[in-house]
């Protein structure tokens, strides 16, 4: 430190992404860390690349900061992945259950074993640093992030929270990056599952006994584990916003926790302290935040950061202190020793690793309804095996798997994963029976003993999860149309319910002789016929072992009824889950929601045939509207023939898209233009409105799909945070439009602000 200069030393406490930051950006900005986001390819370019791609990735970072050159101190570049469940972001990898579904196991030893794998595929992908295990105690299962915690209990978290750094990371003072382990990144400090309404980022309105007794104890099993870094959250305690509160920052984490690692931040967190922006924030270090994740304007904090240094008001010793604590950690972790050997280690996907998913997986699964003791499959049976989920590594996976979102994934996605299908029929084929898959439960050939439907949620992360109502599918009861189809077939049906959340599935249980909560297992489909199959001799292969973690909701609008809350009333209360020894028999459940469904919604405005409710379509001035062949439904979309200046609009309750916005999400449009140049529509969002010659480009009478990002409404003058219509179209005499879809896309991709193209 002493042969630092001050340049260095900030340089040290600013992370920028590898999607902004160029290698030789070094030289001049001498960065102590990058990292990957979860859409952020290696420099490749080549987001499926092999983990060859990302090493070269490491090694050109790390080639810079390890330079000898005048002025320069070669401290290496620490190098951080969200290897969130598993070293997910990387192709090829092994895929684990997200936390949800690890809490239900209750097994420490094994998320220790876990932890252990991740690092290993990390390690072995150029990864210095995971930005896991997430220890958030999720009070609200409407929250977009539910998924990542593993209970809704303390004990849980901090037991698992103790075990996960330890297999991350190794033995504290012995483990290195040489033996595969990489820093862990306990994260989101404090009681970012704590938040009003389970609102992302939102604000945890809780007395301090509560931040205490619930959202300290994975802080602390963490820590006492050696646990190298902290991740601030997003989130606010009581209106101060984590990032800026040196009370909990310095005082309770630095001081009464002794942590010695470093504060890490998320992702321009720091930008909406009230007075920062993500280039200009001194009230975050000051408050005792080490290093600032600021993925794009990492030049202006940094040049910002040295200013503020110079001019007093960040003191010295306070850049002092988050240096010592980052080189603390790069020194811990080996860092320093350029021997990589495990950028040379076949790791990814190995058998043994995969070995520790599938067990997972099967140790995850809860048994919620087992009527007549359907289950197990019994040997020589013929089983149809249905349902949007069932052979689809993807959708088993959720979130923060390959993208930040997890959509979009195919087969081919996942070499060497297994689908839950894949997984059932070689196991009910080896005791003699056969299995069928089908689409959407048609049934073909002879009558099936039974039928297996998987269904659940799709992918989402962070806000884009946010939800209103806990009611699963509402307003489109596809799964429960399925079931109850082959029920009237006289079939009975086990259901294999994949979900980030505990969610009101009461027609859908109803509708099962068998359910089974299986959570979001990865890539190791067949840990789900571990259970579900039994052995050729008739007894069970593996028994249920998943007991809840988080308590199953009565009805749509139970949100937070959690273990020890006054009121306590779930469905299903937390350590519920049957085993194959229970013969409990489960009667008809109330099929009465208790909440508005259409409250749900407000991402979805159009879809083939319908707008979606809340959302109601309205018109003004000279535009006529009528029903058209489009999204590959008969009459799926609507056209707007404009004969005079008029104006089309989708408007509802007013909702808060800010996050969204901050987000980068955009609204994405399904178009045809029928006559007419799009020089003459303009396409808004509230107050804004922009024009549209270069949004609807496409060739007249084709199909084609646009996303204008959300912040080019917002620089136009859309209020984000009080938005009543989301989608106004306006246009004047002699052109016509068609639109079969409009709804909110994160995924950033080939999404671009209008260029007025009137000339
Ligand atoms: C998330 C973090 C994540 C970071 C980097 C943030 O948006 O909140 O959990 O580690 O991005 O991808
Ligand atoms: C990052 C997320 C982040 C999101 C916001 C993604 O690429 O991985 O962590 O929150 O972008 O734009």
């Amino acid at each position: 430190m002493d042969q630092m200069s001050l340049r260095e030393k900030v340089g040290q406490m600013i992370q920028g992404s590898i999607a902004s930051v160029k290698p030789e950006d070094l030289r001049e900005y001498p960065l102590g860390s990058v990292l990957g986001g979860g859409n952020d390819p290696p420099l490749s370019g080549n987001d499926r690349g092999p983990a060859s791609d990302w090493i070269a990735t490491a090694d050109a970072f790390r080639a810079v900061s390890l330079e000898r050159r005048p002025g320069h101190v070669p401290i290496p570049i620490i190098f951080g992945m969200d290897s969130v469940h598993g070293n997910s972001n990387v192709f090829g990898a092994t895929i684990f259950p997200h936390n949800i579904g690890l809490g239900a196991m209750r097994d420490p030893a094994l998320i220790e074993k876990i932890g252990a794998v991740t690092a290993a595929e990390s390690a072995a992908s150029g990864f210095d640093w995971a930005f896991a295990p997430t220890v958030t105690v999720p009070q609200d299962d409407r929250w977009g992030r539910a998924y990542e915690g593993y209970s809704e209990r303390p004990e849980i978290t901090r037991e698992y929270a103790a075990a996960m750094v330890r297999g991350l990371q190794g033995t504290p003072g012995e483990s290195r990056i040489q033996d595969g382990h990489v820093a862990a990144s306990i994260k989101h400090f404090l009681a970012d599952g704590g938040t009003f309404g389970g609102i992302d980022q939102g604000d945890a309105r809780i007395p301090e006994q509560t931040l205490i007794k619930t959202h300290l104890p994975g802080y602390i099993g963490g820590i006492d584990a050696g646990a190298m870094t902290v991740m601030a959250s997003f989130s606010s305690w009581n209106g101060v916003k984590n990032h800026a509160n040196k009370s909990l920052l310095t005082g309770v984490l630095k001081g009464a926790l002794g942590f010695e690692g470093f504060v890490v931040g998320d992702w321009n967190a720091h930008g909406q302290i009230p007075g920062c922006t993500n280039g200009d924030c001194a009230a975050t270090f000051n408050a005792g935040l080490d290093m600032a994740m600021v993925p794009e304007d990492w030049k202006a904090l940094f040049d910002n950061t040295v200013k503020e240094v110079k001019n007093g008001t960040i003191p010295m010793a306070r850049i002092d202190d988050a240096v010592r604590r980052i080189l603390r950690v790069k020194f811990k972790l080996g860092l320093f020793d350029p021997a990589r050997p495990f950028e040379h280690k076949e790791e990814l996907g190995i058998a043994a690793h995969r070995a520790v998913a599938r067990q997972a997986v099967a140790e995850s699964l809860v048994l919620l309804k087992n009527n007549g003791g359907l289950l197990p499959i019994r040997p020589g049976a013929h089983v149809l095996v249905t349902g949007s989920h069932a052979d689809d590594v993807g959708l088993q996976s959720g979130g923060w798997t390959l993208s930040w979102q997890g959509t979009g994934n195919t087969a081919a996605d996942f070499p060497g994963a297994t689908s839950i299908w894949a997984g059932l029929k070689a196991a009910i084929e080896k005791t003699g029976g056969t299995a069928t898959l089908s689409a959407h439960g048609k049934l073909t050939g002879p009558k099936p003993d039974l039928a297996v439907v998987v269904f659940g949620e799709t992918p989402y992360a962070e806000m884009v999860g946010d939800i209103s109502t806990l009611e699963f599918q509402p307003g489109d009861k596809q799964a429960l149309a399925e079931l109850k189809a082959l029920k009237a077939a006289g079939i009975p049906t086990v259901s294999v319910f994949l979900s980030g959340r505990a969610l009101w599935v009461n027609p859908e249980i109803n509708a099962s002789d068998a359910f089974v909560a299986a959570f979001l297992p990865g890539s190791e489909g067949e840990g789900v016929a571990d259970v579900l199959v039994a052995r050729a001799d008739g007894t069970p292969n593996a028994d249920f072992r998943g007991k809840l973690s988080f308590s199953w909701p009565k009805n749509a609008a139970q949100f937070a009824n959690n273990l020890g809350q006054k009121n306590y009333d779930p469905l299903f209360a937390y350590g519920y889950g049957l085993s194959y020894a229970d013969h409990t028999r489960l009667g008809p459940l109330s099929e009465v929601a208790g909440l508005d469904a259409s409250l749900a919604n407000v991402a979805k405005y159009y879809k083939p045939g319908r707008v979606l409710p809340p959302w109601t379509l309205g018109h003004a001035g000279a535009v006529t509207i009528r029903n058209v062949d489009g999204g590959g439904t008969q009459e799926g979309a609507r056209q707007f023939a404009f004969t005079g200046p008029g104006s089309v609009t989708i408007s509802g309750p007013v909702i808060d898209l800010t996050r969204q916005s901050n987000a980068q999400l955009s609204l994405r449009i399904a178009y045809r233009m029928d006559a007419g140049s799009a020089r003459d529509l303009h396409l808004g969002m509230g107050a804004a409105s922009l024009p549209a010659a270069t949004v609807f480009s496409a060739p007249v009478g084709e199909w084609s799909s646009v996303k204008v990002p959300l912040s080019c409404f917002e620089k136009a003058g859309a209020k984000m945070g009080a938005l009543s219509r989301p989608f106004v179209l306006s246009g004047s005499a002699g052109v016509t439009l068609s639109v079969a879809d409009a709804e909110l896309d994160a995924d950033p991709n080939y999404a671009m602000c209008p260029k007025d193209g009137a000339q």
